[in-house]
């Protein structure tokens, strides 16, 4: 990531922390072909306790174990439902008042970094999060192969992997079909999405957001120590899944 996010490029955590106080949030996403979309009318979905999730996503937390960190843990849900299982519970993300948020909420450990910035430093995790369709942070798939090589060495001998993922191919809409076909025409996959996020007059940067179909998620992960063990359909455009080490 090119320097820390600027309060003006935090259009998420200001969501989120409008939210928090009372006021109407919610997450304009932008594409880079100029497609808008509202991925959430109300932020309060991000607050949500675990009783109040979908039942895919409360399943899928049966994985949760020993020492968990979760990347880009927003406001903190999945974070403070590891941490209230009584788990050693360490969240990072880009956004500085999505942390703010988070620590405000309870969360007691918690780090402004990017995936690609995580390291050693943090120590041994037995869990790593990956929710709200947060596989989509590998951006492409050399970098999340990189990554997931790299997360293979900060990981203990029994880890997994809890990631959302979401498939760019159960829509019936053309903008998004044309979409996939010009990425394939440039040489990436169909779902590798340029977006920023708008709120008000705040914006993130663009950045590169991973959509992959389970076949193509098996072809990514191969090679990188890493092996697909579960998946579980929400019913929706997305899908769960427990990765765990080969
Ligand atoms: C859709 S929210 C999901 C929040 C949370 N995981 C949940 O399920 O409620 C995505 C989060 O990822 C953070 N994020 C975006 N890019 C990131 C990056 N490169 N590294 C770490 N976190 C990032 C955002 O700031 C945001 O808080």
């Amino acid at each position: 990531m090119a320097g820390p996010l600027t309060d003006q490029e935090d259009a998420f955590g200001h969501a989120l922390y409008d939210h928090l106080h009372g006021r109407r949030g919610h997450e304009i996403i932008e594409r880079n072909d100029g497609y808008i979309d509202i991925a959430a009318s109300d932020m309060g979905r991000y607050f949500r306790s675990f009783p109040e999730w979908p039942a895919h996503e409360r399943h899928v937390m049966r994985h949760l174990r020993g020492r968990v960190l979760d990347i880009g843990c927003g406001a903190g849900r999945v974070l403070l439902h590891a941490q209230a299982q009584g788990l050693e519970a360490v969240g990072v993300d880009i956004s500085p008042l999505a942390l703010e948020v988070c620590r405000r909420r309870g969360g007691t450990t918690l780090y402004q970094l990017g995936i690609a910035d995580i390291d050693g430093k943090l120590g041994t995790f037995d869990t790593v999060v990956l929710m709200g369709n947060n596989f989509g942070l590998f951006g492409n798939a050399r970098r999340a192969q990189r990554l997931l090589r790299r997360f293979h060495r900060w990981t203990s001998a029994e880890a997994r992997i809890i990631a959302q993922v979401a498939d760019p191919y159960r829509t019936d809409e053309p903008l998004h079909h044309a979409y996939h076909e010009a990425n394939r025409e440039r040489g990436r996959l169909a779902g590798q999405l340029r977006l920023r996020v708008r709120y008000k007059r705040y914006r993130t940067r663009w950045f590169d957001y991973l959509f992959v179909s389970q076949a193509e998620l098996e072809q990514i992960v191969s090679g990188t120590g890493w092996r697909l063990v579960e998946v579980i359909e929400s019913g929706g455009p997305s899908y769960d899944v427990v990765l765990e080490k080969v």
